[in-house]
C-alpha cells in the first residue's frame, strides 16, 4: 500500500449517458481520469448484454486516454484482435471459466496488449498464483460481474490484501484494480487493503454533483 501515490481513477462508462458519452468521456479526461474502462458483457458470462466493438471504436475517437477493455464474455480470445484494431489499450479476462488462461494471456501480448486477470468476489487469491508473474493488472472485482451500481463486498478486502502481498513478491510492477461499488465511503477502504487503481461507474457518471466534483471526491475521500 503506498498512501503518497494518487489515486488512479478508472470511469467505468457502463453508467454513462450514452445519448453524450462523447461529452461525458471528454468531461473525465478533463477531470483527471488515467484510463477509461469498458465493460463487454455477452448476455452468457455475465445476464447481461452491454457494449462492444462499436463503442470501444467511437470512444478511441474521444479521447486520448488508454482504453482499458474489461471481457465479461465466454470467449475472450474470439474478440481480442478486432477490440484491439478498435482502439482497446489493454484487456482485462476472467479466470472463472478460462480453460485455457495463460492461452488468453500470450494472445493479449502477441498482439501488443496489455493484460490483466479479474477473479471474482468468490475466487480465492491462491489462484493467481502461477499466472501471476505474466500479468500486467490483477482486477480484484468487488461485486459480482454483470451490473453497475451493485454494493460493495467487504469480504474482498482480506483477498485485496493477500494479493497485494503476492504482487510485490512475484511481480512489484503489476498493478491492483479494484472494481464495482467503489464511492466516495469505500475507495479508501479497498486503497488501505492494497488496490491502487480504482473502477467506478455509478459514482462517477450519475453523482449528482457531476463528473470532475464527483471525481474530486474521490480522489481525496477517507474513511476512518
Ligand atoms: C460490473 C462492471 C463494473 C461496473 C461498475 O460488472 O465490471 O465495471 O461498471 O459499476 P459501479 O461503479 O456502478 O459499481
Ligand atoms: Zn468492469
Amino acid at each position: 500500500m503506498n498512501l503518497a501515490s494518487p489515486r488512479q481513477l478508472a470511469p467505468s462508462i457502463l453508467a454513462a449517458d450514452f445519448s453524450c458519452l462523447g461529452n461525458q468521456v471528454s468531461e473525465a479526461e478533463k477531470a483527471g481520469a488515467t484510463r477509461i474502462h469498458i465493460d463487454v458483457m455477452d448476455g452468457h458470462f455475465v445476464p447481461n448484454i452491454s457494449m462492444g466493438e462499436p463503442i470501444i471504436r467511437a470512444t478511441s475517437k474521444i479521447t486520448q486516454l488508454p482504453l482499458e477493455v474489461h471481457l465479461m464474455i465466454t470467449n475472450p480470445d474470439f474478440f481480442m484482435e478486432e477490440f484491439a484494431q478498435a482502439g482497446a489499450s489493454s484487456f482485462i479476462v476472467h479466470y472463472e471459466g478460462n480453460n485455457n488462461l495463460h492461452r488468453t494471456v500470450q494472445k493479449a501480448k502477441q498482439i501488443g496488449k496489455k493484460i490483466g486477470v479479474a477473479i471474482n468476489p468468490a475466487t480465492p487469491a491462491c489462484v493467481l498464483e502461477e499466472i501471476l508473474p505474466e500479468l500486467d493488472l490483477v482486477l480484484v472485482m468487488t461485486v459480482n460481474p454483470g451490473f453497475g451500481s451493485q454494493h460493495f463486498l467487504q469480504l474482498t478486502l482480506k483477498k485485496i490484501g493477500l494479493i497485494e502481498k503476492m504482487i510485490a513478491l512475484n511481480n512489484p510492477e503489476c498493478e491492483l484494480e479494484v472494481d464495482g461499488g467503489i464511492d466516495a465511503s469505500t475507495i479508501s477502504l479497498a486503497e488501505k487493503a492494497g488496490a491502487t487503481v480504482f473502477v467506478a461507474g455509478t459514482s462517477i457518471f450519475k453523482s449528482p454533483l457531476g463528473i470532475a466534483a464527483a471525481m474530486k471526491q474521490l480522489s481525496s475521500s477517507q474513511n476512518f
